[in-house]
């Protein structure tokens, strides 16, 4: 008979807060998301899935389409941990209502519990209104990859102490606003250290201070599976090389005929005469 588990839930991991560290990754596809959930809080279907899956330069061609297919196939993938959704570009910014329309779509669409948006004070309005609905919201501050186009590319924030009021600023109306989870992108660490101890919601840094409540890494970077990685990603795998031997010996095996062997195919059955 199998096992009744209980998912973990967005108020569990705000009760984590100056407890015991959170742990998340990111995962696009069921069979990750299965090995992914014995050890992870929480599984972020992120909307790097468009650089990651699909070879866009950016997040910004993701639609929601793409984060509902993605995000089915991590609920089906997981049983225990929290599964929370990125909304992609443009279909939260224009206004409270177009965001709650985008996440009740992704929650009803997917069963996941909680969706992600990136933003500080201009959100936090935004935020808000969809916690006092029903809808559990991970904030994402400091580098903000759907805004790549005016931040002028993906660099480091808070790296000059004349910007960290502001940044300060953003933290807190989305604390305040509500949201369950904060996550610092590119941070500089004392900025990341400081905020985390300003704000009452758990921050999930990522390049951001190991002082932080919890951490995320996108999977296929600290895999060693992606081309280019940002500096403060550490691969914990090389599997790019080791996918790479195997093809190769796969290829080199068909061409000499040597694959498939006789273990490896199905023989007719023994007739009794
Ligand atoms: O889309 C994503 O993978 C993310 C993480 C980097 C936090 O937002």
């Amino acid at each position: 008979m199998s096992q009744e588990v209980q998912r973990l839930n967005a108020s569990e991991i705000r009760r984590r807060k100056g407890a015991e560290p959170i742990v998340a990754l990111t995962s696009y596809h069921a069979h990750t998301a299965r090995l992914l959930d014995r050890h992870c809080d929480v599984i972020l279907v992120g909307d790097s899935l468009g650089m990651v899956m699909h070879g866009f330069e950016s997040t910004v061609p993701v639609t929601l389409e793409m984060m509902i297919l993605q995000g089915r196939a991590v609920m089906r993938g997981s049983r225990r941990a929290l599964v929370v959704i990125d909304l992609p570009f443009g279909s939260y910014e224009a206004s409270k209502e177009q965001a709650f329309m985008a996440a009740a779509q992704v929650m009803k669409e997917t069963g996941c519990g909680a969706v992600k948006l990136e933003g500080g004070r201009r959100m936090a309005d935004t935020v808000r209104f969809l916690v006092e609905r029903g809808v559990p919201v991970m904030g994402h501050i400091g580098l903000t990859p759907q805004a790549v186009n005016v931040l002028g590319g993906f660099r480091a924030q808070g790296r000059d102490e004349a910007e960290w009021q502001a940044i300060e600023a953003d933290a807190a109306a989305i604390d305040a606003a509500g949201a369950f989870a904060i996550v610092l992108e590119a941070l500089a660490e004392p900025l990341a250290r400081r905020i985390t101890g300003l704000v009452a919601a758990p921050t999930i840094g990522i390049g951001a201070s190991p002082a932080c409540d919890g951490q995320i890494l996108v999977l296929e970077d600290m895999l060693g599976l992606s081309p280019r990685v940002p500096k403060f990603v550490k691969r914990y795998a090389e599997l790019g090389g080791a996918i790479e031997e195997a093809v190769a010996a796969y290829a080199a095996e068909v061409r000499q005929r040597s694959f498939p062997a006789a273990g490896h195919v199905y023989p007719m059955r023994r007739q009794n005469r």
